[in-house]
C-alpha cells in the first residue's frame, strides 16, 4: 500500500454487507469485479453491528466481508462508524447529543446525533477507531480509510450544548487573553453588551434581535476548529495503527460550516459526495435553471466542487502527490432527498463520471451498490434494484470500465494559470451579514467560476495564501470579504492580473469596517475607497453604459488619480476600475457583464480563451481535452478540435454527450 496517487483512474462503490444475507456477498463481490469496480467502501455506519454490547466487539462478520471482497481482488475503503453512535452509547451519555440553535436536543433515530465538542464522545470515537485500526490496519485488502461520514451534514457543525459552551469560552480566553480585549474587539460597548469575564459569554443563540457579528464569526471559527480537532483525533490513531494507508473524508456539496482546507491538511485523499440532481433541486434556487438543466444538473456546480476538493486533496502532501475522489456519486437514477427527484437524462450518469475523471478524480465511487428495501433510503436508487438484479447504474459501470481501457485521463497535478479564491472565513462573514438577501461569498465565486468555464478555462479553486497564487497569471477574487494581511502582501508581490469583485476587503478580521474604509489594506494595490453599498430587489437592476447590468447591489467608490475608470453606470458613477494589474468591479454583474470582465482579464493576463457554444463545457486534462454537452440540443464542436484528433465521442455532440480530443497520433 502506498500514500502516492494511483497510476490509473477507476470506479468504486459504497456497499453495506450488513444489510444483506451473507450468502449473497460472494455474488455481490463477483458482480462488482465483473463490472470493473475496484474500490468498495464499507463500514461507515456499522457501529451497532461491530459493538452490539458495550465493549463486546463482533468482528466476525466484518472479517468475512473483508475475505469475500478480497477474494475478488476488491480494495476496501473502511469507514470509522462515528457518524452513527449506537443507542446504548447515547443512553449512557445523553449529554453527547447535539442541541440545535432553538435550544432543543436533537435525539437518536437517524444519524450524526453527536456534539463535536463532547469529550466523552470523543473518547468513545478514539476507542472504536483504535479497535478498528488494530484489527484491520494492516489487512492486505485495506486500501484506504474514511473518517466518519460527511462532517456537519444535517446542520450538525454548530452545536449549542454545555460542552460546546465551555469549550468556546476556553477558546475565547486563549484568543483574547483578557476580557477587555474581547470587549474592544467585538465592540461590546454597543447595546451594553460588555462582559466582565469569559464565563459570562453565552453561545450566540436565542437573542431578541441580531447577534453581534463578531461574536458570531468567532463562534464559526471555533466550531470549525472543533471539527478539525475531532477529525485529527481519528487520523492520529489510524496513522499509528495502520501506517501507509491513505486517509480520506467525504465532504459535501455547497457545504461550508467548517474550513475544509484545514480538515484536509490531515488527509491524504479529499473526497466528496456528488449528487448533481439533488443539488439542482435543493441548492440552486432558480426555477429557470432547474427547468433548463433538469435531468443533467447544473453545468458548473459539480465541476466547482471537483476543483475545490482537488485543491483540498493537495493540502497535506502538495501538488504532485495530491489526491481526490468522488466517494459517493449519484447513480443514473432518482434520489430520495430532493423535494422532487427526477430521473437523470440518458447519458447524464456517464457525463458526471467523465467530468470527474477529467478533473483528475482518481476514483469515482457510486452510492450505492443495492437499493435498500427498508429504512430511510428505500427510495434512493442503487446500481442494483432492491431485489439484487442489475439496474441501469450497473450497466453504466461496465460501459465506463470499457471506455477506461482505451482512454486514461491523468490525475491532475499541474497548476492552472487561473486561480479563483474561495475562502471559508469570507463565506461565514457573508452569511452573518449578507450584503443583500441573495448574496453570499459562494454565490459570487460560483458566478465568476461559471464565467471562466464559459470561456473554456480550467480553473483551480484555492485559499487566500501566498503559496496558492504563486505562478498564476490571473487571480480572481470575487468576494474576499476579509483579505488577510499576508495575502495582500502576496498579491502586491505577484505579477498576475487580479480581478476583484465587490465587497472584497470589506471587513477586518474581527468583523468591523476596516480603518480608512474598505477595501482596507488592498488600497495599496488600487487606490479606491468604498463609501456606500446600495442593494435592490431583482426587479430594479442597475444599468451600465454598455447595456449590461449590476444585479442586486452596487458600490459607490471614490477613486484616486492613478485609478482609471473602465466602465460606468448609466448615471455616470464608476462601475469597473483599474490600477496597474488590478481591476475592481463595483457591483455584482449579470452573466453578460461577468463574461465581459472575465474575458478582458484573461486577455490582459495573456491567457487564451474560447467562446464556447451555450451549455458546452471543456476541461483540460494533461494532453487531453474533454468536451461536455449540458444543453438540450446537439452541438457541432468541430471548431474546438484544432489540430488534435478524436479520442472518444463524436464531433456532433448530443445532449449529455462527452467527447475527448488528444494529440494526433
Ligand atoms: C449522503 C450520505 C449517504 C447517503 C446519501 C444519499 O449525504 O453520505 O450516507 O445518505 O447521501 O444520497
Amino acid at each position: 500500500m502506498s500514500l502516492k496517487p494511483l497510476s490509473r483512474q477507476t470506479l468504486g462503490v459504497c456497499y453495506y454487507p450488513e444489510h444483506w444475507p451473507e450468502d449473497r456477498w460472494p455474488q455481490d463481490a463477483r458482480m462488482m469485479a465483473e463490472a470493473g469496480i475496484d474500490f468498495v467502501r464499507i463500514g461507515e455506519f456499522a457501529w451497532s453491528q461491530l459493538e452490539p454490547e458495550p465493549g463486546e466487539f463482533d468482528w466476525s462478520w466484518l472479517d468475512r466481508a473483508f475475505e469475500v471482497l478480497a477474494s475478488e481482488n476488491l480494495k476496501i475503503v473502511l469507514g470509522t462508524p462515528t457518524a452513527t453512535p449506537p443507542k446504548w452509547l447515547v443512553d449512557r451519555m445523553p449529554d453527547m447529543l447535539p442541541i440545535g440553535p432553538d435550544g432543543k436536543v436533537r435525539g437518536f433515530g437517524s444519524r450524526r446525533h453527536y456534539c463535536f465538542s463532547h469529550e466523552g464522545y470523543r473518547a468513545e470515537c478514539a476507542r472504536i477507531t483504535k479497535a478498528l485500526a488494530e484489527r484491520y490496519g494492516d489487512h492486505p485488502a485495506l486500501a484506504a480509510w474514511q473518517t466518519d461520514n460527511e462532517y456537519g451534514c444535517h446542520r450538525t457543525t454548530l452545536s449549542y450544548t454545555p460542552a460546546a459552551l465551555s469549550a468556546f469560552r476556553d477558546w475565547l480566553a486563549q484568543q483574547y487573553q483578557s476580557i477587555d480585549a474581547l470587549n474592544r474587539s467585538w465592540g461590546n460597548v454597543f447595546w451594553s453588551m460588555e462582559y466582565r469575564n469569559f464565563d459570562e459569554i453565552e453561545l450566540p443563540m436565542g437573542a431578541v434581535a441580531q447577534l453581534n457579528p463578531s461574536h458570531l464569526i468567532d463562534f464559526r471559527r471555533f466550531a470549525s476548529q472543533e471539527v478539525v480537532a475531532f477529525n485529527r483525533l481519528q487520523t492520529e490513531i489510524i496513522r499509528r495503527h495502520s501506517p501507509g494507508r491513505p486517509i480520506s473524508h467525504n465532504f459535501m456539496g455547497k457545504f461550508f460550516e467548517f474550513d475544509h482546507y484545514a480538515v484536509s491538511a490531515d488527509l491524504e485523499i479529499a473526497a466528496w459526495d456528488a449528487y448533481p440532481l439533488g443539488f439542482l433541486d435543493r441548492e440552486i434556487g432558480d426555477l429557470d435553471l432547474m427547468q433548463r438543466y433538469m435531468g443533467v444538473g447544473h453545468p458548473d456546480f459539480d465541476a466547482f466542487h471537483h476543483d475545490l476538493y482537488r485543491t483540498c486533496g493537495q493540502m497535506r502532501h502538495g501538488l504532485e502527490d495530491g489526491r481526490w475522489w468522488v466517494m459517493e456519486q449519484q447513480p443514473p437514477g432518482p434520489l430520495n432527498w430532493g423535494a422532487f427527484n427526477p430521473e437523470p437524462k440518458p447519458g447524464a450518469g456517464r457525463l458526471w463520471v467523465w467530468e470527474a475523471f477529467a478533473a483528475g478524480a482518481e476514483v469515482v465511487s457510486f452510492f450505492r451498490w443495492r437499493q435498500p428495501s427498508f429504512a430511510q433510503e428505500q427510495m434512493h436508487e442503487g446500481l442494483l434494484l432492491p431485489d439484487g438484479t442489475p439496474n441501469q447504474g450497473y450497466e453504466l459501470c461496465k460501459e465506463i470500465t470499457a471506455e477506461l481501457e482505451t482512454l486514461q485521463p491523468a490525475p491532475v497535478n499541474t497548476r492552472s494559470d487561473v486561480a479563483i479564491i474561495f475562502d471559508y472565513d469570507s463565506q461565514w462573514m457573508s452569511e452573518i451579514m449578507p450584503v443583500a438577501a441573495d448574496a453570499s461569498h459562494f454565490d459570487s465565486v460560483l458566478r465568476s467560476y461559471a464565467a471562466l468555464r464559459r470561456a473554456g478555462i480550467s480553473v483551480d479553486i484555492v485559499p487566500p495564501t501566498a503559496e496558492a497564487i504563486a505562478g498564476r497569471k490571473l487571480i480572481v477574487m470575487p468576494m474576499l470579504v476579509h483579505c488577510p494581511e499576508a495575502f495582500t502582501q502576496a498579491l502586491s508581490e505577484s505579477d498576475a492580473v487580479i480581478l476583484a469583485g465587490p465587497w472584497t476587503g470589506a471587513k477586518s478580521s474581527n468583523f468591523t469596517i476596516p480603518e480608512g474604509l474598505p477595501p482596507g489594506t488592498l488600497r495599496n494595490l488600487i487606490d479606491i475607497t468604498l463609501r456606500r453599498v446600495e442593494t435592490r430587489r431583482p426587479f430594479a437592476p442597475f444599468a451600465l453604459e454598455d447595456g449590461n447590468t449590476f444585479a442586486g447591489w452596487r458600490e459607490d467608490i471614490a477613486a484616486g488619480e492613478d485609478v482609471s475608470v473602465l466602465e460606468r453606470l448609466e448615471t455616470g458613477e464608476p462601475a469597473v476600475l483599474r490600477q496597474g494589474n488590478m481591476i475592481y468591479l463595483a457591483g455584482r454583474g449579470d452573466d453578460a457583464m461577468q463574461d465581459k470582465q472575465i474575458r478582458r482579464a484573461l486577455d490582459l493576463a495573456k491567457v487564451p480563451w474560447i467562446d464556447l457554444p451555450e451549455d458546452v463545457r471543456v476541461r483540460k486534462n494533461g494532453p487531453l481535452t474533454f468536451v461536455f454537452n449540458y444543453g438540450q440540443g446537439t452541438c457541432d464542436i468541430s471548431s474546438l478540435m484544432g489540430n488534435q484528433s478524436l479520442k472518444m465521442g463524436t464531433l456532433n455532440l448530443v445532449p449529455c454527450g462527452v467527447t475527448c480530443f488528444g494529440p494526433a497520433s
